[in-house]
């Protein structure tokens, strides 16, 4: 159980936050407290969010470190009798209505300072490539065995979309053990592992020898998913080179050329599907889909998955001519990386940014099976804030 319960200094959450720089000075000002750090800045905290930020023992489950307190428990005039300073540079609130006391982290405060807007929330840097991107590679052993190894693999999966690793044991399941290094695998209806080979039977294109085009796998789910390992364990068919290419730098290059092509990307909806004898997957979203501030945030493209486009008539043509035009620079060795895997090689990529592919090959001149797997974003930036939290 965590040592800290019982300190005055808990904090809301598991980060350990930095002590410095301390809290000075404080008083109330209108409604809200006014602190002064060590370091000569000012911030105001309204009363009302001050108490509802109580990190107290009462306020906060300790255990979980989720709110017990509940916000219209108290008026919104809620206000301090006494504001103060503790030893270890904190804020300390004493409660006028029921004399109830509030000891806040400096590094808790600091970190989650409002007042003049909240502080640009720290995108962590993504960096576009084109077809002589050198792909970062990594060491399986590494990976598994040594937490700044796997903090670093991460870092690049998550800049560049990709990173490979490279001599993973050829043992059954490798895949598996790698993304219990970041955590739970998402099991699809190709189960949690799944092989990919030619078979005479199967529900998918990935599972023949016909070429694969540039794509991004499950667009046909509400979420696709955000990871995919592919670990080669036999390619010695003649044919079946992989492809990769950067989605967000195909967005970046249609964006520059039309914005009318831009626009039908970002916002008419295709419907995407997969279906079986026993399952019918179905999922209308744009081929681009752009977060709040407008950057790149998730791509979704399969020719092979697509189902019939339905649009207005006005819009049809505009339509196809924005989709030709992204699967033609899907196309263009200036933005494809090409490659052969090699036995022990896993190909790491996020499956809602980066596309991926394979030329046909030839089962008759030998054996290809690759081991897969996908996990979501979440998993990823969670392990990675995890990793990146300072060590006691
Ligand atoms: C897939 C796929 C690529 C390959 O299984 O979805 O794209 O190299 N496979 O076989
Ligand atoms: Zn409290
Ligand atoms: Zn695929």
């Amino acid at each position: 159980m965590a040592s800290d319960i019982g300190n005055p200094l808990l904090t809301p959450d598991f980060v350990s936050y930095p002590a410095e720089p301390g809290i000075v000075s404080a008083q109330t000002l209108d409604n809200t407290v006014q602190v002064t750090w060590a370091d000569g800045a000012t911030d105001r905290f309204h009363h009302f969010w001050l108490r509802d930020h109580c990190p107290c023992r009462t306020c906060i489950n300790p255990v979980t470190r989720e709110q017990v307190f509940e916000i219209d428990s108290v008026p919104l005039t809620v206000t301090p009798a006494e504001v103060g300073t503790t030893d270890l540079g904190g804020l300390s609130i004493v409660w006028a209505d029921d004399g109830h006391v509030s000891h806040y982290h400096p590094g808790w405060l600091r970190e989650n300072r409002y007042f003049d807007g909240p502080a640009a929330s720290a995108k962590r840097r993504q960096t576009t490539w084109g077809g002589n991107f050198e792909m970062p590679s990594h060491d399986a052993e590494a990976v598994l065995t040594d937490d700044q190894a796997l903090y670093a693999w991460l870092c690049d999966l998550h800049e560049y979309g990709t990173a490979f690793l490279r001599n993973l044991s050829l043992e059954e399941g490798m895949v598996g053990r790698v993304a219990e290094r970041i955590s739970f695998m998402r099991q699809t209806n190709f189960g949690v592992i799944f092989d990919v080979q030619s078979l005479p039977e199967t529900n998918t294109n990935a599972n023949t020898s016909l070429e694969l085009p540039p794509h991004t796998d499950l667009p046909t789910r509400e979420q696709e998913p955000g990871l995919q390992f592919l670990h080669c364990m036999t390619n010695d068919a003649e044919g079946g080179a992989s492809v990769l290419v950067d989605g967000f730098r195909l967005g970046e290059v249609i964006r520059d050329r039309s914005p009318e092509m831009f626009a039908a990307l970002t916002q008419l909806k295709i419907e995407w599907r997969n279906t079986d004898r026993d399952t019918d997957y179905r999922c209308a979203a744009p081929v681009i889909g752009l977060d709040d501030d407008g950057d790149f945030w998730e791509v979704r493209f399969g020719n092979f998955l697509k189902g019939p486009l339905r649009v207005p008539a006005d819009q049809m043509e505009g339509l196809y001519r924005a989709y030709r035009a992204f699967m033609q620079e899907s196309k263009k060795p200036e933005h494809r990386v090409t490659f052969s895997l090699q036995p022990g090689d896993l190909m790491a990529f996020d499956n809602r940014r980066v596309l991926h592919g394979r030329t046909e090959f030839f089962p008759q001149t030998g054996a290809r099976r690759l081991q897969g797997c996908y996990l979501d974003r979440d998993e990823l930036l969670s392990r990675l804030r995890v990793l990146e939290r300072p060590r006691a």
